[in-house]
């Protein structure tokens, strides 16, 4: 089954979780102590499926990295995960009550603080969920966030969303958010690798990312990726390719007000538009051990 969580709050519905327990900057208490002895086996069911997908499919900075974080049997207390990230690269986890909006995502961010729900999914959304939980959120984000550079570039885009939201550019960089962070491929000597957390943390597309002859990968591009719109509903229709993280935080890095006013006055593309000359990649070849995980 295809599944995504959306990224930050723009859904129709109100988001779930109890949010009168939030302080103004919406972090709240973890109280892992009220986590039962059944959540903390569904998170461990989730963890081992997702964990054997990851040789040949998740990239190597992600993976040296989830086995530092000791969460392979329960839910982590989030002060032992801060302690392990703020010694490797300044940044620590703080507890959401989930969806959180667009300012204060960014202001923690900026502030090298990840923002971490506090639920778990229940067992019948074993597959799918739609909102971003505390595995999603664990399994897929955190791990990236020891390595130095992309470390950088989360700060760099909570600061960037801040400007943002005063140019009105908002969509442009939830397509950013989107196309790098959640669904990111990177392309290394043995070939495509995985980095988005979206991606990573799905029973399905992990394989479905590198090997299926359907989507289509693209070189990365950051005035193509903010023209770029993309669906919640299902596995993506396009990826985006880096190179390295540290040509993601280059390019990325000088001021985006011009090419905001760029991309306004351009059109947005089909989901699954290809222009001339795009730089593009093929799928790795099928891995006949691989575990295919759930493929619908
Ligand atoms: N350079 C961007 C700007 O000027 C900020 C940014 C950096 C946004 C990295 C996203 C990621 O707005
Ligand atoms: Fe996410």
């Amino acid at each position: 089954m295809a599944v995504q969580p959306v990224v930050y709050g723009s859904s129709d519905r109100p988001p779930r979780g109890n949010y009168a327990i939030a302080a103004d900057d919406y972090t709240c208490d973890q109280d892992w102590g009220a986590i039962s002895v059944e959540q903390h086996a569904l998170f461990e069911r989730l963890f081992q499926r997702q964990i054997r997908q990851m040789p040949g499919h998740a990239c190597d900075e992600f993976i040296h990295a989830l086995a530092r974080l000791g969460m392979e049997t329960r839910i982590p207390r989030f002060e032992e995960i801060s302690r392990k990230l703020r010694r490797a690269t300044g940044w620590e986890i703080v507890a959401v009550p989930g969806l959180i909006p667009e300012r204060p995502f960014f202001s923690l961010l900026a502030n090298r603080r990840f923002p971490v729900t506090v639920w778990l999914r229940e067992p019948h959304e074993f597959d799918y969920i739609v909102e971003p939980d505390v595995f999603h959120d664990l399994f897929g984000h955190v791990p990236l966030l020891f390595n130095p550079v992309f470390a950088d570039y989360m700060q760099a885009f909570g600061a960037g969303g801040l400007k943002a939201e005063g140019l009105n550019a908002l969509e442009y960089l939830a397509r950013l958010y989107w196309y790098t962070v959640e669904f990111g491929l990177l392309t290394t000597r043995d070939g495509l690798r995985v980095y988005g957390a979206g991606i990573l943390s799905s029973g399905g597309e992990t394989v479905h990312a590198l090997t299926s002859d359907t989507p289509q990968r693209l070189g990365f591009d950051l005035e193509r990726v903010m023209r770029t719109p993309y669906r919640i509903d299902d596995y993506q229709d396009t990826y985006f390719v880096i190179r390295s993280f540290a040509q993601l935080f280059d390019a990325t890095a000088p001021d985006f007000t011009q090419l905001y006013t760029r991309v306004a006055a351009l059109d947005t593309l089909p989901l699954n538009a290809r222009l001339r000359g795009e730089l593009t990649y093929s799928p790795n070849p099928l891995d006949p051990d691989a575990t295919t995980g759930d493929q619908s």
